[in-house]
């Protein structure tokens, strides 16, 4: 049996979380330690994205969000910018029918505006091609930073008190959740981080409130469905509280 088998049954089916969030971290080191340009590792982290979508589709996961470019990384080098939307485009291009035929349906939270305009159209494309499925909803973050997200919802508000639609004391913790890209999405059960950084780099803020964080030394390249797998059955062990005793 190859290593990156394992058994799923181990996994309690009736507790598993409906949402998992991935914060999807270094591809970079992966390559330098490897002297390698950065690209490659992007390249490599871009087969781990195939293969968790896969594995969470097969276990029976709802709504998978995958952090893949923030606000922040825009301040990166051109070239490795340049290069992240080259191999975006060709992701979307090349995972369309897959989800087609997985029942997955795909979505992009973030600044979709920002990106360039062929990838704008292959994120169309893929959500159309996708819009009637319900086997696992693939959340990609993209462009994706949770304050401008809070801000975006804050205004949107705002304009509704102004607009004379909504009463200032009828804001609730409700009203915020609508107004943000995952308006339709259950806030994560769980997250993972990879590559070990022990910080959230501005992910979902609102919708983590309560989320079960696992965080592992793996470099994103080197994430396998066995890791994937364990941080679940660890999830599972855990005890959730809410606040209460
Ligand atoms: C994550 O890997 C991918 C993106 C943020 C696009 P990094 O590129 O951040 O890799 P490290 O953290 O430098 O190793
Ligand atoms: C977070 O990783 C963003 C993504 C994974 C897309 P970064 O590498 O950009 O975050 P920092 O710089 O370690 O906080
Ligand atoms: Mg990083």
């Amino acid at each position: 049996m190859k290593s990156d088998t394992i058994n799923i049954s181990g996994l309690n089916t009736a507790a598993l979380p409906s949402h998992i969030a991935v914060i999807m971290d270094g591809n970079g080191r992966w390559a330098q330690k490897k002297f390698l340009n950065r690209v490659k590792g992007h390249e490599k982290g871009s087969d781990t994205v195939r293969m968790v979508v896969r594995s969470c589709r097969e276990i029976g996961i709802s709504f998978l969000t995958l952090y893949a470019f923030s606000t922040e990384n825009w301040q990166r080098p051109k070239a490795e910018v340049s290069a992240l939307m080259v191999l975006l485009k060709k992701f979307l291009v090349s995972e369309r029918q897959e989800m087609v035929v997985n029942n997955i349906r795909f979505n992009v939270i973030g600044e979709k505006e920002r990106l360039p305009r062929d990838v704008q159209e292959e994120i169309q494309r893929t959500k159309d091609a996708t819009k009637n499925n319900d086997g696992m909803n693939l959340n990609l973050a993209l462009s994706y930073g949770a304050r401008s997200e809070i801000v975006k919802a804050a205004r949107e508000i705002a304009e509704e008190v102004q607009a004379g639609r909504l009463p200032v004391d009828a804001i609730t913790e409700d009203t915020i959740t609508r107004h943000l890209y995952t308006a339709d999405i259950p806030d994560p059960e769980l997250l993972i981080r990879t590559s070990g950084e022990m910080r959230i780099s501005n992910f979902l803020l609102w919708q983590i409130a309560y989320t079960e964080i696992a965080v592992t030394d793996t470099l994103w390249p080197d994430f396998t469905r066995n890791e994937l797998i364990q941080i679940l059955m660890e999830y599972q062990g855990r005890s959730r509280r809410f606040g209460r005793v």
